[in-house]
């Protein structure tokens, strides 16, 4: 499509206020991936109104979060990143691709029934064909692969279900995205539950730290952290609250477990925990340097929405073109 390199496709959610579970397990993976891949990172906010938002809120959180992209290290000349609703072909490949997911794989969706429980008076059409809107981001840039957390998995399988049987009947006409799940700070959990991941829904502020949060705070939910009985460094199972600090740290400073448990051999928790406190601080400083820097910046981020959104267009418009005519829409002329 473009040069040789591979596509790539991901995108977030503005729901909430980004964690460092958020930074650790997708965007800093994504900076990384930039230089590999042509990449597509898209603020999803089609996706966004399956739940009900306040408009003003969603749009405020939307611009925050495509700003943050940008503040996390992705060059926005380089990658395209914009948002999902500035480019239609999203919604009438969904359409399209709607005709050929059949109800019962939807049915099947864990994150589908999750939702419904939890918004059990809003169960709305969007919200059970919300995989086919992912499909069909992935598949109108013809991504060849797609960083997704394990939660996302379904949806992906799903993707490439409805690609091979759009294949099967029309000819090759999409790519099949494979999968790639980051190998470090994939799974942050929970700062007052281990056994949970960091959310950004989370009711505990003090379960997560978020990536707008100033130093002292930072430093203090460190603190706060539960850990565990005993009161050695060590990379264990049955030591999820060190465990999980351990992680942390490691994704923060690109340790490994080992090296980090023998930096901390003989030294305690307290220590330990003010120790992580001050590398996320360090590594979230600049970001958050940035992410102000470039939000007082609006000509620049008005420019870079607006030449984004007309690449993507571009690139979505040719698979669109294409799909419509194998399905047999007339031609324009
Ligand atoms: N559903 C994803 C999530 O909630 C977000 C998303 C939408 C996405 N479209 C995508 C992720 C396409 C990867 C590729 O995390």
């Amino acid at each position: 499509m473009f040069n040789d390199q591979k596509i790539l496709f991901s995108g977030m959610q503005a729901t909430g206020t980004l964690t460092l579970g958020n930074y650790a397990g997708a965007l800093k993976n994504w900076v990384t991936l930039s230089d590999e891949y042509q990449c597509f990172y898209s603020v999803v906010d089609l996706h966004s109104i399956t739940i009900r938002r306040d408009p003003a809120d969603l749009r405020k959180r939307a611009r925050d979060l495509l700003i943050l992209y940008i503040a996390a290290g992705l060059d926005p000349e380089k990658n395209c990143i914009y948002y999902q609703s500035h480019v239609s072909g999203h919604a009438e490949l969904a359409w399209i691709l709607n005709c050929f997911t059949y109800m019962g794989e939807l049915n099947r969706m864990t994150q589908f029934k999750d939702k419904s429980r939890k918004h059990a008076d809003n169960i709305n059409a969007g919200l059970f064909t919300y995989p086919v809107l992912m499909a069909a981001d992935i598949l109108l840039y013809q991504a060849d692969v797609v960083p997704v957390g394990l939660d996302q998995m379904q949806h992906l399988e799903l993707t490439r279900d409805v690609a091979q049987r759009f294949n099967n009947i029309y000819g090759d006409v999409f790519t099949v995205p494979e999968p790639y799940v980051g190998k470090t700070g994939a799974s942050i959990k929970s700062l007052q539950d281990p056994s949970k991941k960091m959310s950004k829904s989370d009711e505990n502020p003090n379960a997560s730290i978020y990536l707008m949060d100033d130093p002292d705070t930072i430093i203090r939910k460190c603190k706060r952290a539960v850990t565990d009985s005993g009161s050695e460094i060590l990379y264990r199972d049955e030591k999820p609250g060190i465990k999980n600090l351990i992680d942390i740290y490691c994704a923060m400073t690109g340790k490994k477990p080992e090296e980090t448990e023998k930096e901390f051999d003989g030294k305690g928790y307290g220590e330990f925990k003010a120790a992580v406190g001050e590398v996320v601080v360090d590594q979230l400083r600049p970001v958050q340097q940035r992410f102000e820097e470039l939000s007082k910046n609006k000509d620049y981020i008005n420019r870079i929405i607006k030449e984004n959104s007309e690449k993507a267009n571009y690139y979505a418009s040719k698979t669109l073109r294409k799909v419509q005519r194998k399905v047999g829409f007339p031609d324009r002329g």
